[in-house]
């Protein structure tokens, strides 16, 4: 159809039909559905009459293709214009092939693997018919008490919008029309939901200006660059006016500054929200405001159903505002091609085939290892097969590895730890749970210390139940439960070699864990196929490459902690620091237990200092930079090389650093290898008193390093 076309067609279209398409309403409310949808968040009382459902125009969280394919042919029947639904899930790490949560995929620091995964999650659902996923979330995060970290890859702006652009490229591919593999991507939330105040969900954001645009916006920003085509708006205020509600953010922001043409859509119920948040008065008044502000699609609550006709029949609402969302919402009907064919991938044969194939699982797997971060090794890791392994812990044979957002994966098909082990030793390990993710009692910690004492190493499966984080999953204390932390210090009496291994959703205080165990593994929710992945690891198949993308903080007490803060006028260390009037806790360190970037290897890597091809640079001529990086130790590794800078002097307060760069090196042992950068001085350049956006001729820091604070550094002048 032509843009012409969709003018007709809109043209045809009665007030009511119009309205109709700007509502998403769950599964269960269509004819056609066999079963109930899965619900993601509370279902609001609704005025929706039986005759508003032939017009509405999408769904939310329908799968399978017999499903889709009968929810369209009726609605088809009944549509007086014919115009098919767009089907909307959310498809975050996985379809049912689950790929490690997007917190895990972030630690990978490898794109090309994220894209892959949004592939074949995008292969999986587009065959079982959805068209749209809510994917990729990219808000950045510094509070691990906030459930929502594990949906995103982490604290830094510049990586998040490397992962973002990726995982939108891998949803929608080349050609969303033509081809049938892919699905519309909607990055959310915006913005900057991942600010909420204390960690708890949902709860106030409050951010200047130049934190919002030079830190929480790029991701975002990013994924649009790559022609993401649909936006939702978070259910928090950004500037003390709901995101849902916000004309400086949606209109003249997204809309405005950034050229955006695409659909946005509300939160679950954002709309409505925008009463008890105390900006509207009622639903009408909610209606004209999220309208007015750019929300095309009103989620899972009718304000616009009820009250939009009324508003344009009052004058205060222009039909051509709501003709304006309409012909969005059918311009992405057309981009998917669904006026040609409304089913578009929906094939419940093929959906056989497709999903869960050996290629989607080994590409899940190879995802698990390359996430899984190992934070501590006393020589404990890798294991011998000639140790007899002891496999303790609740999650020990648990196939609540998949996380929160795993909507269609299931734990039966998941490959628990002991099932990897079994797959690679061919025999039973020793097995006891020990405890219940949040209790213990006499009778199996006293088995655990049983089979534990037949053992040489004991390997400690601990973790959160998938429900303590995602959504709705804030916690003000991120130690383990103590009947795991009792567990595990009972077990460390014995005086055996202990391995943990950590099942969870977001950074973790690991007091507790850090003092009883030889060695740590970091594996989050790891998805389905998480025990193989792990298993090579244990046993020295594969090695470990990951690095965290989010801090893991000493303690609570300290939190927010990441890696690109401010300095402050009394930092502490500097060379002429007094002992107290310094900014620090009196019973804590500043810094992270764990940094931003921080990875262990079965390896060891060497840093040579870095050179610079010359020690100025210009707006139109970049600068090379050289590291050379040699594999030291016995195992073949790879190396994540990242790249810092440091403003020495801004107009403003500049971060103490700033991830510009980094590059992936797989190095044999004693092998050396020269890795290359160039420095641009567009890298330089960031938001001014003014809100300007450019850099300032002076002296710059460059740090290279495996990780945020272990750094070789040169400098610069820009000139
Ligand atoms: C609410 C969540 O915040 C959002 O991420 C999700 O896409 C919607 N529910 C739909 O399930």
């Amino acid at each position: 159809m032509s843009k012409r076309d969709l003018y007709e067609l809109l043209n045809q279209m009665t007030l009511p039909e119009k309205v109709a398409q700007l509502t998403q309403l769950a599964t269960p409310f269509f004819k056609g559905s066999s079963k109930q949808g899965e619900i993601t968040g509370p279902m609001a009382a609704m005025q929706i009459t039986d005759e508003d459902i032939p017009n509405i125009g999408s769904v939310l969280g329908a799968s399978g293709a017999e499903e889709i394919r009968s929810i369209q042919k009726q609605h088809l029947a009944e549509s007086r214009l014919g115009i098919p639904l767009l089907f909307m899930s959310d498809v975050v790490h996985g379809f049912k092939t689950i790929f490690p949560i997007p917190l895990a995929i972030g630690c990978s620091w490898n794109p090309a693997l994220a894209e892959e995964s949004a592939r074949v999650a995008a292969k999986e659902s587009a065959v079982s018919g959805i068209h749209v996923t809510f994917a990729p979330m990219v808000d950045l995060v510094r509070d691990p008490r906030w459930g929502r970290v594990m949906e995103t890859t982490g604290e830094d702006p510049y990586l998040n919008g490397v992962f973002a652009k990726a995982q939108v490229r891998g949803f929608q591919g080349d050609h969303l029309k033509e081809s049938k593999e892919h699905v519309a991507a909607c990055v959310k939330h915006f913005a900057a939901y991942g600010a909420a105040e204390g960690g708890r969900d949902y709860n106030t954001v409050n951010m200047s200006d130049r934190q919002l645009q030079e830190m929480y916006l790029p991701a975002y920003k990013a994924a649009l660059d790559e022609d993401c085509k649909m936006v939702m708006s978070s259910f928090n205020i950004v500037d003390g006016i709901p995101a849902t509600a916000n004309q400086t953010l949606m209109n003249g922001l997204l809309r405005g500054d950034w050229d955006f043409d695409g659909v946005m859509i509300s939160d679950w119920g954002a709309v409505k929200e925008l009463i008890p948040h105390g900006v509207a008065a009622d639903k009408k008044d909610a209606a004209r405001k999220a309208l007015s502000a750019g929300t095309d699609i009103e989620m899972m609550t009718d304000c616009y159903a009820s009250h939009l006709e009324e508003l344009v029949a009052e004058g205060v609402i222009d039909e051509q505002t709501i003709d304006q969302s309409v012909l969005r919402i059918l311009q992405l009907k057309e981009e998917l091609g669904l006026f040609e064919n409304p089913y578009r991938g929906a094939d419940p044969v093929q959906e056989e085939q497709i999903i869960m194939s050996a290629p989607h699982r080994e590409a899940a797997k190879q995802l698990a290892i390359e996430s899984s971060v190992l934070l501590k090794n006393d020589q404990t890791l890798p294991l011998q097969k000639s140790q007899k392994v002891a496999l303790i812990g609740p999650f020990a044979d648990n196939g609540d590895i998949l996380g929160q957002w795993s909507w269609q994966g299931s734990k039966e098909d998941a490959i628990t730890l002991r099932q990897g082990l079994v797959n690679k030793l061919q025999e039973e390990p020793l097995l006891a749970v020990g405890s219940d993710i949040s209790e213990i009692n006499a009778t199996s910690l006293e088995q655990a210390l049983t089979v534990a004492q037949q053992a040489d190493v004991l390997i400690v499966a601990l973790g959160e139940h998938s429900t303590m984080s995602g959504e709705a999953g804030s916690l003000t204390n991120i130690q383990l439960p103590q009947a795991q932390l009792d567990l595990l210090q009972s077990l460390a009496e014995l005086d055996k070699p202990i391995v943990s291994i950590l099942f969870n959703g977001r950074p973790l205080d690991l007091h507790g864990v850090i003092e009883h165990s030889h060695a740590i593994i970091e594996a989050w929710f790891p998805g389905t196929e998480g025990g193989n992945a792990l298993a090579d690891l244990l046993y020295g198949d594969e090695n470990f490459s990951g690095k965290l993308t989010m801090s893991f903080p000493n303690s609570v007490g300290q939190i927010p902690v990441y890696y690109n803060h401010y300095n402050t006028g009394r930092p502490k260390g500097a060379p002429d620091a007094q002992v107290r009037y310094v900014s620090q806790y009196l019973d804590s360190p500043n810094g992270p237990l764990f940094p931003f970037g921080f990875g262990l290897s079965y390896t060891t890597f060497a840093y040579q200092e870095p050179v610079l091809s010359t020690d100025q640079l210009t707006s139109d001529r970049t600068l090379n930079l050289t590291v050379k990086v040699k594999n030291t130790g016995n195992w073949t590794g790879t190396e994540t090389v990242q790249l810092y800078l440091r403003d020495l002097v801004g107009e403003v307060v500049r971060p103490v650093k700033e991830l510009k760069d980094f590059k992936q090196v797989k190095l044999l042992p004693g092998e050396e290898q020269e890795i290359h950068f160039t420095l641009t001085e567009e890298q330089l350049r960031y938001y001014h008193s003014d809100m300007s956006y450019s850099s300032d001729p002076g002296d710059f820091e460059v740090l290279v390093g495996p990780n945020s604070q272990e750094t070789v550094n040169t400098f610069f002048t820009l000139i």
